[in-house]
C-alpha cells in the first residue's frame, strides 16, 4: 500500500503522482491536501502518512511539500520511520538499500514531475539490501 500526502506547497506535484499511480492501477490512497489555494500545515499531513506505515512493513509513503524538507523532518520524529528526500534516482535507490527507507519525501516547488515519477519508481521497486552493516546501524536508530 502507498500512501500519499502533501501540503499546498505539495498540492501540484503530489496530485500528478496521485494520478500516475491510479493511471498504473498501484494500490494508493491519497491523504490530502486538496488544493494549493489554501495554506496548510505540513506535519498535519506528514502525521497521517505516518499513522499508516509506522507499523506496517510492506506499506510505503510519499510526502510531498515545498522543499520536502518539513515533511521529512515531521516524519522522522516517529518510531519506525525512516523518511528520505530525494532529489534524483541514486538517491532514492541509495535510500531503500542502505536506509531502508519507508517514505519517500519530494520537494513540489522544485522538481519537475518526470523526474518526481521516475525517482518514485526506483523507490517504489528497490529493496533494502539486507546487508549486516546496514541492518546494524538502522538498530543503532533504537
Ligand atoms: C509551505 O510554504 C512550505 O513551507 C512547505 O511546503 C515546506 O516546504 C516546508 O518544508
Amino acid at each position: 500500500m502507498i500512501n500519499l500526502a502533501n501540503d499546498h506547497g505539495g498540492y501540484s506535484l503530489g496530485m500528478k503522482l496521485f494520478s500516475k499511480m491510479v493511471e498504473k492501477k498501484l494500490h494508493i490512497r491519497h491523504h490530502g491536501c486538496c488544493s494549493s489555494d489554501i495554506s496548510t500545515d505540513y506535519p498535519l499531513f506528514a502525521k497521517r502518512v505516518v499513522e499508516e506505515v509506522q507499523f506496517l512493513n510492506y506499506a510505503v509513503g510519499i510526502l510531498v511539500c515545498g522543499t520536502g524538507i518539513g515533511m521529512c523532518m515531521a516524519a522522522n520524529r516517529n518510531s519506525n520511520v525512516r523518511a528520505a528526500v530525494c532529489h534524483n534516482i541514486t538517491e532514492a535507490k541509495l535510500a531503500r538499500e542502505h536506509n531502508n527507507a519507508n517514505i519517500l519525501c519530494l520537494p513540489g516547488r522544485f522538481m519537475e514531475f518526470d523526474d518526481a515519477w521516475a525517482i518514485t519508481k526506483t523507490f517504489l521497486k528497490t529493496k533494502f539490501s539486507e546487508e549486516s552493516r546496514h541492518v546494524k546501524r538502522l538498530e543503532m536508530f533504537q
